[in-house]
């Protein structure tokens, strides 16, 4: 006997569990070897699965590898998952053996060779930021779906919500912590002082992290402008903020005459799966305040100022024409805690839905995870990524049945 559920786009049933005659559930037709490695890139101590996530999918029937010390940095043991019934193994065997591998940040160039035809890879992989990368996962053969791609009908990016929360809210931080002047900062207290004015703060792009980092950057007292170019957004903000921030359409001269003002100036533009635009140039930076903080939150994005290049929480900031420039492209990794658990909420259900169904029903069943799918078969299915790299791009509907099988 069958179990089976209608589907969400056309209403034919879909089969979800086999029952034997004496009743025993066979479990979800497709069952998965899910896998989730350490992570590898410097100062980067978050993992794709926390025990609770593990649990979850042990108990849907999929078999769960964890590498040997994946949870240590964002303080889950491997006797944890253990408990719940994931088995704890060797890189190569979580690699070698995984059909479906959960990962947090890009494969670095020691983990291309490891990629493999029959592989699902699901992680942030921000593609159109890096070439090199995207050959190597096209020449691997494995399907890559981006976290940062998964995209709702209304436009939501619900798998970079809950890390774009929190850079915003880091944004902010960091922007107070380096204006100090044995830091190389101004010198100047964000939030004041009564009988002295507080800094300036111009946060470019008011989406989420936009709003999270003009939150907390108002709680700490700063006078905060955000420039957005939708006017819906904006209406929004206002309503929420109470007019305790300035909302001012976005323009290259808006930014030119409000960036002088500027403290710290936090960049947190997005064009979905689209190299970030430069709307901060070398002349605007040069204008900029002597020991002002500008904060490229863009930057895994390929970054919104011509000044700015990738840097890490070991060696965070560096200065250009006396601007010190934060540049961190794995903002969240440094408080891996908070950061694995709010990740894990939001990438499990997707998680879920391609063990339970493998990747080609999967994505039949979901537009949203459809959309994160940037690379199968070789070839480039995320528009914005092939033509950040002039490569073809492929729809993904040539190469799966979109509805269901
Ligand atoms: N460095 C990190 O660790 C880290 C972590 C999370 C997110 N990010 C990055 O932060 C950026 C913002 O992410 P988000 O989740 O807030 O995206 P979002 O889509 O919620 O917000 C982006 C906003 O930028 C606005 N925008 C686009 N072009 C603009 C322009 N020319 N001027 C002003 N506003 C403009 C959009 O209207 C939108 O409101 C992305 O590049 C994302 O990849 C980086």
């Amino acid at each position: 006997m069958s179990v089976t559920e209608p589907c969400r786009k056309c209403a034919d049933p879909i089969v979800l569990l086999s029952v034997t005659s004496h009743g025993d559930k066979l479990g979800f037709l497709a069952q998965m070897k899910v896998g989730v490695v350490k992570e590898i890139k410097a100062d980067e101590y978050r993992v794709a699965l926390t025990p609770a996530g593990a649990r979850e999918l042990v108990q849907r029937g999929h078999d769960v590898l964890v590498e040997h010390e994946a949870g240590n940095g964002s303080s889950f043991t491997d006797d944890q998952y253990e408990a719940v019934g994931a088995a704890i193994a060797s890189t190569e065997d979580v690699w070698g053996d995984a059909e479906l591998l959960l990962k947090v940040k890009e494969p670095l160039p020691a983990e291309y060779q490891l990629l493999r035809e029959g592989l699902v890879l699901f992680t942030y992989l921000h593609l159109a930021a890096s070439e090199e990368l995207t050959r190597a996962l096209a020449e691997s053969g494995a399907a890559c779906v981006a976290y940062e791609t998964v995209e709702s009908d209304n436009h939501a990016l619900p798998l970079l919500a809950p890390m774009s929360e929190i850079a915003g809210r880091l944004a902010a931080q960091a922007g107070a912590y380096f204006l100090e002047k044995p830091l190389g900062g101004r010198g100047l207290l964000l939030g004041g002082v009564p009988g002295v004015a507080p800094g300036r703060v111009l946060v470019i792009g008011g989406g989420i992290v936009g709003y999270n980092a003009a939150v907390i950057a108002l709680g700490l007292g700063a006078n905060v402008t955000i420039l957005e170019r939708s006017i819906d957004r904006m209406r929004y903000l206002d309503e929420i903020l109470s007019g305790r921030v300035s909302l001012v359409m976005s323009s290259t001269l808006q930014i030119e005459e409000s960036i002088v003002e500027a403290d710290v100036v936090i960049g947190a533009v997005l064009i979905p799966g689209a190299i970030a635009p430069k709307l901060i140039t070398r002349e605007m930076v040069s204008a900029m305040k002597d020991g002002a903080v500008l904060c490229d939150v863009a930057i895994d994005q390929g970054g919104c100022a011509e000044t700015s290049h990738a840097t890490t929480h070991s060696d965070p900031v560096y200065v250009v024409d006396g601007v010190t420039h934060y540049c961190v492209a794995n903002m969240p990794g440094a408080v891996p805690v908070t950061s694995t658990k709010a990740l894990t909420n939001a990438t499990l259900p997707f998680a879920q839905e391609v063990a339970d169904f493998g990747l080609p029903q999967a994505v039949a069943r979901d537009p949203a995870l459809a959309r994160g799918v940037n690379v199968l078969d070789g070839k480039i299915t995320y528009e914005a990524v092939a033509e950040a790299h002039n490569l073809d791009f492929h729809p993904l509907e040539e190469l799966l049945p979109l509805s269901p099988v």
